[in-house]
């Protein structure tokens, strides 16, 4: 089959648009022909290696994927070739977790070889690329914000990195609860794009310092300032000062650390507003159960800038990168079921 393969990790240049042998299959297991294959940041760590995850090398990059299935194993008896299916991206065998696009080859190919267990019906009127943005980011924000956190309508919530596929999706989550969304991102353009999808405000980060606009905007801590919920899944150097945008007693709600996993932190902060940070990691079943619901009865839109070829999949991963993308970029290939 086709793939976009690592033989090894490193920068943007180790991929490669190639053939592969496809696996064979184990029971249990069914093929599913990609048809969409959303990316996410995780894929450019994938590619550059994790510490603590060993990834099987050759490896293939891509998490979320929808499609239907070409080839069932003699065991499987309750789906069937032509199923349309989206692929949770995750299984837990023995303790331990196994994840498409990480320790398991992904979607950036024609084939990809999953659990049974792993797929998920998709109704008709859910459209492949729709479906392909829902699990790793969507999935995600859907648990940080509204099961893990506790955004309620009426909440004033300041988003970093809104304009990415967590960040989009968190956006959207929080206007459907009926919160009041700061969106901040790193491009006017960017920021625009977040007010036409319903942030009440925008911050550039690239030209406004945070900090100082929720200051301006809100008041100091005892006066009541700040926001009820800061969401930062960006880490780095924003870390700290993100605890200075925390309302008395609000929240900090946390799934990632794309720009450093162990910035320098500020305990005063936490300890003087009283704050709450809550982790959270990946989704459940039953979020992915309630976007493909909220989706299907279109109530939820996920947020695609652009549709690409399978062939054109390293210049996506390249964009994806250098944040040149507004909410979910989705790979699209079309091989014989
Ligand atoms: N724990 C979990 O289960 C889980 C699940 C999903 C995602 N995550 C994590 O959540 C984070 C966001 O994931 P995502 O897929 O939404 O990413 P994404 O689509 O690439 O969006 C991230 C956005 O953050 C902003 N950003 C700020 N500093 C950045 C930097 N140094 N490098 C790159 N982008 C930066 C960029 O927007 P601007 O250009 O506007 O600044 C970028 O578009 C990642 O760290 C990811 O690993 C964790």
């Amino acid at each position: 089959m086709k793939a976009i393969v690592f033989d090894e990790h490193g920068s943007i240049d180790v991929l490669k648009y190639r053939d592969i042998e496809e696996p064979g299959l184990q029971p249990g297991q069914v093929r599913v022909a990609v048809r969409a294959c959303s990316l996410n940041y995780h894929d450019v760590f994938t590619r550059q290696g994790m510490p603590g995850i060993k990834v099987p090398l050759p490896g293939i990059p891509g998490c979320d994927c929808a499609g239907i299935v070409s080839e069932v194993a003699d065991d499987i008896d309750d789906w069937a070739v032509g199923d349309r299916v989206l692929v949770d991206p995750v299984r837990y065998e023995n303790g331990k977790m196994w994840m498409l696009g990480d320790t398991l080859w992904g979607a950036y190919a024609e084939y990809v070889v999953v659990s049974a267990e792993q797929l998920i019906s998709l109704p008709a009127d859910v459209s492949f690329d729709d479906a392909s943005c829902l699990p790793v980011a969507y999935g995600t924000a859907h648990r940080m914000m509204l099961t893990r956190g506790d955004v309620n309508a009426g909440d004033s919530v300041l988003i970093l990195g809104a304009s990415g596929g967590v960040g989009t999706s968190a956006l959207l989550l929080a206007k459907m609860r009926g919160a009041s969304v700061i969106a901040a991102a790193g491009t006017d353009d960017k920021c625009a794009q977040l007010l036409s999808l319903g942030a009440d405000e925008t911050i550039n980060y690239s030209t406004t310092d945070f900090v100082k606009y929720c200051r301006e905007k809100t008041g100091s801590l005892f006066s009541g300032g700040g926001y009820d919920v800061v969401v930062n899944f960006t880490g780095g150097d924003t870390w700290a000062r993100s605890l200075k945008c925390v309302k008395l007693g609000g929240q900090v709600l946390t799934c990632g650390a794309t720009a450093g996993f162990d910035p320098p932190t500020d305990l005063r902060f936490i300890w003087t507003a009283e704050m709450d940070i809550r982790g959270s990691n990946g989704w459940k079943r039953s979020d992915l159960d309630q976007l493909l619901d909220l989706t299907q009865r279109g109530d939820f839109s996920p947020v695609i800038d652009s549709q690409v070829s399978l062939k054109d999949g390293v210049a996506a991963h390249q964009a994806l990168e250098e944040r040149k993308f507004f909410g979910k970029i989705v790979i699209n290939a079309d091989a014989p079921v």
